[in-house]
């Protein structure tokens, strides 16, 4: 029987009540599951740290485990104006900070949505698009840069001075100096140059030339200090600013928006043969006993990387309404409205406006579907149905997130009463915006540690952590070659 028929029948002889519980039930993830998840993802750990150590004799894991160079975490003491660039997400920021030496900080940012920049005929994806090149987006970064200095008097102000800039790019990055960085593949949907001769991924162009050129070119005096990932930015400006607050140290920076990933501070880096002490895990890229639907892989296919990242198809905010567009239409059939069938027709806000309604007669998913979807839903049971369906894939989410986590944590060394316990610094939309999902975080905590111990993390959430964190690392590194504190 053809895959197409076999589809029919099932959806012909199955009852939609059966066939809406049994795709609910997809999304589940028990406690023994995360446990055994949680194991798997630290022998990914050792496994990554010892194929970096010696890539000959041991197989690479699915955790990538990228070098940052970044040896040290800040101290507090780091003063003076930075700026940063903050790419990758769905937002492109462009950030001012001044600091003041002693842990605080004031800071100015332009932000524009990065994916509806110069989309046109020629160019459907805007910057994005494989069309468009290296030199187009990397002008596009500087002019931000540009800009915001005349509207801070920066330039006039200026003299000779050169303003160091952190440049946090958020896709894997390989680094063998702080200040410079090759991007080995694009995520998120990205695919800037790789139909060009001027191209960004492929592993050839190091991004911090690119953006000191662009510099250059724009007459901009800036000076690319440091390039790092969104997660080390995170950390960084966590640990910042919890300096002389009694929290435990910051040893793990998350991101959990557009896209998923993680860094964390590792105690045996150096002896791996890492320069740095952070390690960028690139977790979103975890698929190691990873329990996926044919939801997931559909939505995997349908993406411009297949293959790529496949625990962040499952958990960001790109991917979580495509999942559940995807499962509305499984479950409702023939039923379900037409706009069901066009890809990103629901929202992430909306997913979550629909999952955490509490009302009696379900007026938030009503809305959603029928702003989102046209969709007009009387039926208090499909209403409920299709809360259930968005309140289970943001759970999933929520402890997916947490297993990673609670992993990065032991991992540390620190997670045990004697040393302390961790502080985890947060970014990133699905989860700083949303109480909800920082309570089912907390709550995969305790089922996959265990009470106790999970009470010895504590999550912050770091909001715009990753462009302050470049700052923060540009100071550092200007320091550091200004001759040190
Ligand atoms: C990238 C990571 C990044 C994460 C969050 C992923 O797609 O591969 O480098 O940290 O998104 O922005």
């Amino acid at each position: 029987m053809s895959v197409n028929a076999f589809q029919r029948q099932d959806v012909q002889t199955e009852s939609i009540d059966s066939r809406c519980d049994r795709y609910l039930r997809m999304f589940d993830l028990t406690q023994n599951e995360l446990r055994t998840l949680r194991e798997t993802f630290n022998g990914e750990c050792r496994q990554a740290l010892r194929h970096h150590k010696n890539p000959i004799n041991y197989e690479p894991a699915t955790l990538k485990f990228l070098d940052t160079c970044v040896d040290r975490p800040p101290v507090g003491k780091e003063a003076g104006v930075f700026y940063a660039i903050d790419f990758g997400g769905t937002n492109l920021r462009t950030v001012r900070v001044e600091l003041d030496g002693r842990g605080g900080y004031s800071m100015k940012q332009n932000s524009e949505n990065i994916r509806e920049k110069h989309v046109s005929d020629d160019l459907p994806k805007g910057l994005m698009d494989p069309k468009a090149t290296a030199s187009m987006l990397f002008d596009a970064l500087a002019m931000g840069v540009r800009k915001l200095m005349e509207a801070e008097g920066d330039l006039a102000e200026r003299g000779d001075h050169i303003f160091g800039v952190g440049f946090t790019f958020s896709f894997p990055m390989q680094q063998s100096s702080i200040n410079s960085g090759w991007c080995p593949f694009w995520t998120k949907g990205f695919e800037t140059g790789n139909a060009t001769d001027d191209p960004v991924a492929g592993g050839q162009a190091d991004i911090c030339q690119l953006l000191q050129a662009a510099f250059d070119r724009n007459d901009v005096p800036a000076n690319c200090a440091a390039a790092l990932n969104d997660t080390t930015g995170t950390l960084l400006s966590c640990a910042y600013t919890s300096y002389r607050v009694k929290t435990p140290p910051c040893v793990v920076g998350v991101i959990l928006g557009t896209g998923m990933n993680a860094a964390y501070y590792e105690r045996t880096a150096k002896e791996s043969g890492y320069q740095g002490y952070i390690i960028n895990t690139e977790l979103g890229g975890f698929n190691s006993g990873l329990p996926r639907n044919i939801i997931d892989l559909q939505v995997d296919y349908a993406d411009a990387q297949p293959g790529v990242n496949v625990m962040e198809k499952m958990c960001s905010s790109l991917f979580i309404p495509e999942i559940t567009r995807r499962a509305l239409l499984r479950m409702f059939a023939w039923e379900a409205p037409d706009l069901a069938w066009v890809r990103y027709a629901l929202t992430t806000e909306a997913c979550m406006a629909a999952a955490y309604d509490s009302s009696p007669d379900r007026q938030a998913v009503r809305e959603v579907l029928s702003v989102q979807l046209e969709w007009d839903v009387e039926d208090l049971k499909t209403l409920d149905v299709v809360r259930q369906l968005c309140r289970r894939v943001l759970q999933r989410s929520a402890r997916l997130l947490a297993m990673t986590i609670a992993a990065l944590a032991k991992q540390t060394g620190k997670l045990q009463f004697a040393a302390g316990g961790v502080t985890v610094g947060v970014d990133g939309s699905v989860y700083t915006k949303n109480q909800p999902f920082q309570k089912d975080v907390r709550e995969a905590l305790g089922l996959i540690l265990g009470e106790s111990i999970a009470s010895l993390i504590t999550m912050k959430v770091s909001s715009d952590g990753s462009g302050l964190g470049a700052a923060i690392l540009a100071a550092c590194e200007m320091q550091k070659s200004n001759g040190g504190y």
